[in-house]
């Protein structure tokens, strides 16, 4: 139960406006565990099977040309309800619908430029760390913390 993991990247924007460290603080300081993290300039095929739902939408070349501006910081949180919790801490997907408190609703304005990505359900997390990462690229590891969390 709190094995569940999350794939979760601050996007190109984040990256450029040196948002990294605050993400990773909030996802810390939550008292999830990190277990993989890796910078990359992700190519267009990855991308289009990063986003594959979404490929009849009228925004997908936004989104891949977006995605593909430049590096992005790609990492696993796992902890329990990683998933539903990293995307409530994400907040909404439109920065003006996003709470403050939240990474996209205190750090963002625009739809176009949401600073972030979270996983938004079990299944397409396995599926992302599985297109993001090798195995050998996931930490196996227990944290001294654990039992001060549970
Ligand atoms: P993400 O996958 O990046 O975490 O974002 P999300 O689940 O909140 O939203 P999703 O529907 O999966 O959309 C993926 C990304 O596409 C861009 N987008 N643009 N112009 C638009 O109407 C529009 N809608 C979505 C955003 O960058 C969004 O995060
Ligand atoms: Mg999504």
């Amino acid at each position: 139960m709190s094995e569940e993991r999350t794939f979760i990247a601050v996007k190109p924007d984040g990256v450029q406006r040196g948002i990294i460290g605050e993400v990773i603080k909030r996802f810390e300081a939550k008292g999830f565990k990190l277990v993989a993290m890796k910078m990359k300039h992700a190519s267009k095929d990855l991308l289009n099977e990063h986003y594959i739902d979404l490929k009849e939408k009228p925004f997908f070349p936004t989104l891949i040309k977006y995605m593909s501006s430049g590096p992005v910081v790609a990492m696993v949180w796992e902890g329990k309800g990683a998933v539903k919790t990293g995307r409530v801490m994400l907040g909404e997907t439109n920065p003006a619908d996003s709470l403050p408190g939240t990474i996209r609703g205190d750090l963002c304005i625009d739809i176009g430029m949401n600073i972030i990505h979270g996983s938004d359900s079990v299944e397409s997390a396995n599926k992302e760390i599985a297109l993001w990462f090798q195995d050998d690229e996931l930490a196996s590891y227990t944290s001294c913390a654990f039992d001060w969390l549970y």
